[in-house]
C-alpha cells in the first residue's frame, strides 16, 4: 500500500487525509492540529486559518462563460458530503439552514441566476427574494437557498478523530519545506518509504509568488441566528453572519484586507461590523449583541485560484498541491479532497 504524508491539519489536509485513507497508508505532519476553539492562540496560531473561519457555504454562481465552474463543482461535492455526515454524525458540528443573500450591485453571475438557472446549477431550495423582502432600498437583488454552516473546531476535531480511528497516524512537526518529508529518517516519522506528499499547508511555506493573505476581522457574539446572511455592498465591503451553533456563538463579519498582516483586532472595525449587520438583519438576535471575542484570520489566497495539481520534483518525488483556498476552504473541502485522492491514485495505480 502506498505511504502518503499529508502536510497540514487544517480543513483541507484533514479532508484529503480521510479521502486518501481509502486506498493508502496516511500520516499527517503538521505544526498545528485542531483543538477546542478556546485553546487556540490568536497570536501564536494566527497562521493556522481553519479555527478563524466562519464557516458557512455560500453558493458562488459560475459566470455564463464558465469562470468558477471548477469551484462550483467542488462546492456541490462538499454539500453532498456535509449532508451525509450530518445525517450519521450529529456531533460533527454541521447545521443545515437557509442562506440569505442581499446584493447592492449584482454582477452578471447574479442577475442571470434565475430559479431555472439555479436548478441547472443544482442549488437546492433556491428562491429569488421580492423587493419587499430586502432590508433597505440600496439592495437590488436577493435570494434564499438551502445551505450549511459548521462550528470549525468541532468539525475539524471530528475529522481528526475519524482519521485516527481509521488507522491514520499523526506527527506534530514543523517543516521547512515540503520536500523535507522525503529526507527525514523513516524512524523519525515511523514510516517506511514515503511515496507521495500532499502539500495542504495553507499559506504555510509562502514561497509561491502567487500566494498572499487576505485578512478577515470578525466578531464572535453569543447570540443565535436561525439563518446565515450575506450582504455584498456596492463599495466592495461585506456584512455577514455565520451561526456556528454547538455552543460556539455566531460570527458577525467581516473584512477582506489584502496583504494586511496586522494581528490585533480593531475596536472601530468591531463597532462597524456590528452596526452594519444590525442594519442588514434588524431581527432581534436576543437583545443587543454579547461579544465573546474579536477574531483575526488570514485567508490563504492565491492569484489564479486554489492550486490543486500534482508535481514531480527534480528528485523524482511526487508532491500533490492542495493550497490557496482563500475564503472558501470549508465549502470546497470535499471537492478538493476527491480531486487530490484521484490524482494521487492516478500517479501510482
Ligand atoms: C475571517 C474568516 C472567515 C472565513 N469564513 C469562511 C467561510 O465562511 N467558509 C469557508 O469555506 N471558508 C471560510 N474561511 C476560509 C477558511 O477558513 C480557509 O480557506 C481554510 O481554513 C484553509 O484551510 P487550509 O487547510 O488550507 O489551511 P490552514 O487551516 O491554515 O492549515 C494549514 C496547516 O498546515 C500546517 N503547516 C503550515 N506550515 C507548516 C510547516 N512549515 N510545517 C508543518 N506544518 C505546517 C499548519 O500547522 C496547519 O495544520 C474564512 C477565513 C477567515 C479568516
Ligand atoms: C506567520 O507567517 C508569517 C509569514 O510567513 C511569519 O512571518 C510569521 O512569523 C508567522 N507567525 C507566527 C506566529 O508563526
Ligand atoms: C507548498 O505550499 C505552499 C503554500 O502553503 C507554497 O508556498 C509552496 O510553494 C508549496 N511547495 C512547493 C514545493 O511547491
Amino acid at each position: 500500500m502506498s505511504e502518503v504524508v499529508v502536510i497540514g491539519a487544517g480543513v483541507i489536509g484533514l479532508s484529503c487525509a480521510i479521502k486518501l485513507q481509502e486506498h493508502c497508508t496516511v500520516t499527517i505532519v503538521a505544526k498545528d492540529f485542531p483543538a477546542p476553539f478556546e485553546t487556540i492562540d490568536p497570536i501564536a496560531q494566527i497562521n493556522y486559518t481553519s479555527p478563524w473561519g466562519g464557516a458557512h457555504n455560500r453558493w458562488v454562481p459560475p459566470s455564463p462563460s464558465g469562470e468558477n465552474a471548477r469551484e462550483h463543482a467542488y462546492a456541490l461535492i462538499t454539500y453532498k458530503h456535509m449532508k451525509a455526515i450530518h445525517a450519521y454524525h450529529p456531533e460533527a458540528g454541521i447545521t443545515f439552514m437557509k442562506g440569505i443573500e442581499y446584493l447592492e450591485a449584482p454582477s452578471i453571475e447574479y442577475t442571470s441566476l434565475t430559479e431555472a438557472r439555479a436548478k441547472e446549477l443544482k442549488i437546492e431550495g433556491f428562491r429569488l427574494l421580492a423587493g419587499h423582502e430586502f432590508p433597505d432600498d440600496k439592495v437590488s437583488w436577493g435570494c434564499a437557498y438551502d445551505t450549511w454552516c459548521v462550528n470549525p473546531m468541532v468539525y475539524c476535531c471530528y475529522l481528526l478523530r475519524k482519521f485516527t480511528m481509521g488507522g491514520g497516524r499523526i506527527r506534530k512537526r514543523e517543516l521547512r519545506k515540503p520536500e523535507e518529508v522525503f529526507a527525514l529518517p523513516p524512524e523519525e516519522l515511523g514510516l517506511g518509504r514515503v511515496d507521495a506528499v500532499v502539500n495542504a499547508s495553507g499559506y504555510g511555506f509562502g514561497d509561491d509568488l502567487n500566494i498572499y493573505v487576505t485578512k478577515g476581522q470578525t466578531c464572535l457574539v453569543d447570540d443565535l441566528c436561525p439563518v446565515t446572511v450575506t450582504r455584498q455592498n456596492a463599495d466592495g465591503s461585506w456584512s455577514f453572519c455565520v451561526p456556528r451553533n454547538f455552543d460556539g456563538g455566531t460570527v458577525i463579519g467581516g473584512t477582506k484586507d489584502v496583504n494586511d498582516w496586522a494581528a490585533q483586532p480593531s475596536m472601530e472595525v468591531r463597532e462597524k461590523l456590528l452596526s452594519d449587520f444590525r442594519r442588514t438583519w434588524p431581527h432581534d438576535l436576543g437583545g443587543g449583541y454579547t461579544v465573546l471575542a474579536d477574531i483575526v484570520g488570514r485567508r490563504p489566497t492565491r492569484i489564479g485560484g486554489p492550486r490543486i495539481e500534482g508535481e514531480v520534483t527534480k528528485g523524482e518525488e511526487f508532491i500533490m498541491h492542495a493550497y490557496g483556498l482563500g475564503g472558501r476552504g470549508y465549502e470546497l473541502s470535499w471537492g478538493v479532497a476527491e480531486a487530490v485522492a484521484k490524482e494521487v491514485e492516478r500517479h501510482f495505480i
